[in-house]
């Protein structure tokens, strides 16, 4: 069996090491992949985006099954069209994928379903409006379409009569930038002049969401759906922040946790049954099927679980301590979400919590440099139950070095949180390169 997996992140990584196990024995291929997946699987040099590439690629060489990671070719199409040339791929669809690809559409679905999340309001034109616009002024794609910006003088009067604190989120895709929390509504207005007026996220930014900002402990619930069935994973918390105590800028994710130290039994059946089932049945009513992986961020309130964002693919860096735990066969449970098969499986798991560390490379998220080299990688080789998944490396003349913002994720299983962020943190400090940067408290403060 053939398996190629689009990517080159921790989470690609940790999905090719977790698919290597299977006993169906499968060959693995990554595309684009990292000095991590060179290891377990071919690296084929096509891009994640490429979507006519890869469509290529998996008739050529006949792959049986594509798993795909990152967020932005699921959201251009890429199901769509490994589908209309009759290949087998895990995923939702373009339209499917809007959950996360358009966050005012997420906003408008959650709200018709009566899915709970923050109050909100959703200003700027469509993407469609936006096109119309261009067309019609016969516009280059970067241009300013002043007679869009009422959306902006609507947001700004709206976030004057606010009093309370208020998160704005551009409605595309903005690879996680695109969210700005305000305790202090006031600020919000630089937020969305930035956004609206001088496009610093390009499209994504015209349409802009602003929710109230919800006070709890956040956590991430996975679950594979085929359509019908809906299978939770474990569940996992992640540290958005870059700094220790949850200071400074937003990240992708600076570690992780399996599982979530804070939800109950009780707690996962209200979130199958209030969030995820009027999801999938609402989109299942506009026609559209949802197969492969729907990510929830949670806000765990006063009131409940509220919905932060939906995310259409795996989390990362929370795949990386979730696959270390998953004892069952990867290859088994994705083909069960393709064949529409889910409810004739269990997928059983190390009852043990993981702990994952990111090392970053210093500047991260903003500027970072790249080349340096990364030593004292076989320090994790002579421990149990320790990986080290790596994310943004690349091989230069036989030395593993930095090729990205998150470059590793140190990922340990202890017989508790402490003992396994002890063990990852033992290997962290033995691996080292120019700039490293990580925190020193994922897994200390259970949230
Ligand atoms: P998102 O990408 O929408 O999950 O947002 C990124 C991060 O911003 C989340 O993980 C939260 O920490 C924070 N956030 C988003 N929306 C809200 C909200 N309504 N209230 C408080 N924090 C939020
Ligand atoms: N760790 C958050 C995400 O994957 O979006």
């Amino acid at each position: 069996m053939k398996i190629l997996v689009v990517g080159s992140g921790g989470r690609e990584h940790a999905l090719c090491w977790k698919l290597a196990q299977s006993p169906r024995n499968p060959t693995i291929f990554c595309a684009p992949g990292n000095a991590g997946t060179r290891q377990i699987a071919e690296n084929i040099a096509i891009a994640a985006d490429d979507i006519t590439g890869l469509v290529k690629f998996a008739k050529v060489r006949g792959i049986d099954l594509t798993v795909v990671g990152p967020e932005d070719p699921l959201c251009a199409g890429i199901v769509d069209r490994f589908q209309s040339a009759g290949l087998r791929i895990v995923g939702p669809t373009a339209e499917a994928a809007k959950l996360e690809g358009d966050k005012a559409f997420a906003k408008q679905l959650m709200r018709e379903a009566g899915v709970p999340t923050g109050e909100a309001r959703v200003f700027g034109p469509t993407l469609q409006e936006i096109a119309q616009a261009r067309q019609s002024r016969g516009q280059r794609e970067d241009a300013a379409h002043p007679e869009l910006l009422t959306g902006y003088e609507m947001a700004r009067h709206y976030i004057s009569t606010r009093d309370e604190g208020i998160v704005v989120k551009a409605a595309g895709l903005a690879k996680g930038k695109g969210v700005f929390v305000h305790p202090e509504p006031a600020d919000a207005l630089k937020t969305i002049e930035d956004l609206m007026v001088n496009r610093s996220l390009g499209e994504a930014g015209q349409r802009i969401v602003v929710e109230e900002l919800l006070i709890g402990r956040e956590v991430s619930v996975m679950a594979l759906v085929d359509g019908r069935t809906i299978y939770l994973l474990e569940t996992a918390a992640d540290h958005k922040r870059l700094g220790d105590g949850d200071k400074g800028p937003n990240t992708g994710g600076m570690g992780a946790y399996s599982p979530s130290t804070i939800l109950s039994d009780a707690d996962l059946v209200t979130i199958q049954r209030d969030v995820f089932v009027p999801t999938i049945d609402a989109l299942r009513r506009d026609d559209v099927e949802y197969r492969g992986v729907l990510y929830a961020g949670l806000m765990m309130t006063a009131a409940g679980p509220k919905v932060l964002e939906f995310n259409c693919r795996f989390g990362d860096p929370e795949t990386q301590p979730i696959m270390m735990r998953l004892k069952s066969d990867l290859v088994e449970a994705l083909e069960a979400t393709v064949d529409g098969r889910l409810d004739q499986i269990e997928l059983r798991w190390d009852e043990r919590p993981a702990v994952c560390v990111v090392m970053a490379a210093g500047g991260y998220p903003g500027d970072y440099a790249k080349g340096s080299a990364i030593h004292g990688l076989a320090s994790a080789d002579a421990m149990n139950d320790v990986h080290v998944f790596h994310a943004g490396t690349a091989v230069n003349e036989d030395q593993i070095v930095t090729n990205g913002g998150r470059v590793l994720g140190v990922t340990a299983l202890g017989g508790d949180i402490r003992t396994a962020a002890a063990r990852a943190y033992e290997v962290v400090s033995s691996i080292s390169f120019d700039g490293a940067v990580y925190r020193r408290d994922i897994g200390m403060k259970l949230k």
